[in-house]
């Protein structure tokens, strides 16, 4: 070997060269090929390995990407109120009933729907993120699974393109614009596309999610906030969108005058709000804390709900959402007062993690515990479930 080559063969040049070399190789294809991209899921578990509702959510984690995971999953600031929600269902208790109900019915109808149990898919945003079929894909998992779904004003696709689809009955949510005429506009097409009933939701009115500004330079396409929303795209230095804190309770006057269908009030958390809302022409309260988005160190919906029932005295049906994961979580809601409890990101997991079947499966799951649940506290129909099942230690 002469001198010059082994100079390079130790040398600066040579070490530059090898190290150019294994990055192309770390770059390419080839090692990412190599790489497992479902790392710590050494492998997505078939649809019938899965149990129970929290199953699917490590699933979802694994089949969508990070930001798209944490918009699903985010409460609001420290997320006080997500936990709370969850808790909230520890303290209450059911009591076993002495007599079983072998099969036991349960079927209702609320604000003129039929439902084969009393569960909604609750509306949410953009189900585009999870699935390139995006709502006609839930749509069809609820369908299958006998669920009435909420279709969100802010969904991938337009309200009338999957009523056009759809066999059974949709109701839609409306999130009020300051231009009445936009509204009337809106309500008009929904109305007219078949919507059976339409939910306002009045509450998140300024909310900041943490996760998503942490996320947001790391995301290679955040989540697009909707329109006239805060999140990752507000432009004030707080990123807090003052979007919505017109609202006033006359709002209801107005938009009544539109819906000819019945029409609830989303993001109920007090009695007295619950009263105002019936003096406005509500027809159904939904009581709701947006899964713990709207207003952090706010209450839990579980502990307001006796309290709003009692209000409302039985004028208009109660509906419940936040929190609910298993169908003894609804029964407690349900032997609270309420008449029928919407699934979040329950819905929202089974689309992402499976598509249409993953969302047909996780609903049967959560009603067929709720069965079970109704059968050992000795429930035949869901007229007989009522504050007798329950007992309530709050903290
Ligand atoms: C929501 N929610 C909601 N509500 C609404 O009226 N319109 C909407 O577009 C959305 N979008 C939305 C997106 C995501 C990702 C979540 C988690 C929630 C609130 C929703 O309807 C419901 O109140 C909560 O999801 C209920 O809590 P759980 O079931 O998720 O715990
Ligand atoms: C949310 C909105 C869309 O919670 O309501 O993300």
């Amino acid at each position: 070997m002469i001198i010059s080559e082994i100079l390079w063969s130790r040398g600066y040049l040579r070490r530059r060269s090898l190290q150019a070399l294994a990055g192309f190789f770390a770059a390419s294809p080839f090692a990412r090929a190599q790489q497992d991209p479902f790392r710590g899921h050494p492998r997505i578990p078939k649809l019938d390995e899965l149990a129970t509702a929290f199953d699917f959510e490590p699933v979802f984690h694994a089949q969508v990407p990070r930001s798209i995971y944490d918009y699903t999953m985010y409460g609001v600031d420290s997320e006080f109120t997500l936990r709370r929600n969850r808790q909230a269902f520890d303290w209450v208790r059911l009591l076993p009933g002495a007599a079983g109900a072998a099969t036991p019915s349960t079927s209702t109808t609320i604000l003129g729907t039929p439902m084969a149990f009393p569960f909604l898919i609750a509306p949410t945003a953009g189900h585009g993120q999870l699935h390139p079929e995006a709502e006609m894909a839930t749509y069809r998992g609820a369908e299958e699974a006998g669920a009435t779904m909420i279709v969100s004003n802010v969904s991938s696709l337009p309200f009338e393109k999957i009523a056009t689809a759809a066999k059974s009955p949709l109701w839609f949510q409306l999130y009020p614009r300051p231009e009445m005429e936009a509204n009337a506009e809106l309500l008009e097409r929904v109305q007219a596309a078949g919507a059976r009933a339409v939910v306002v939701t009045i509450d998140q009115q300024a909310s900041v999610y943490e996760r998503a500004l942490h996320g947001r330079n790391l995301a290679a396409s955040p989540p697009r906030a909707p329109r006239g929303r805060g999140g990752v795209q507000s432009a004030n230095k707080y990123r807090v969108n003052e979007g919505r804190l017109w609202y006033e309770w006359k709002l209801f006057d107005e938009l009544r005058k539109m819906i000819k269908v019945p029409m609830a009030a989303k993001g109920i958390l007090t009695a007295e709000d619950a009263r105002l809302c019936l003096d406005h022409g509500v027809d159904a309260i939904y009581v709701s804390n947006h899964g713990g988005r709207s207003l952090d160190y706010g209450p839990s919906t579980l502990e307001v709900l006796p309290e709003i029932v009692q209000a409302v005295g039985g004028r208009v049906p109660v509906l419940f959402d936040s929190g609910v994961r298993r169908g003894a979580d609804a029964l407690k809601a349900m032997a609270l007062g309420a008449s029928a409890v919407g699934l979040g990101r329950v819905s929202r997991w089974g689309l992402g993690a499976y598509g249409t079947p993953g969302v047909k499966k996780i609903l049967e799951i959560v009603q067929q515990e709720f069965v079970h649940a109704m059968r050992n506290a000795g429930c035949a129909s869901l007229a007989s479930i009522d504050a007798s099942l329950a007992k309530v230690d709050l903290p």
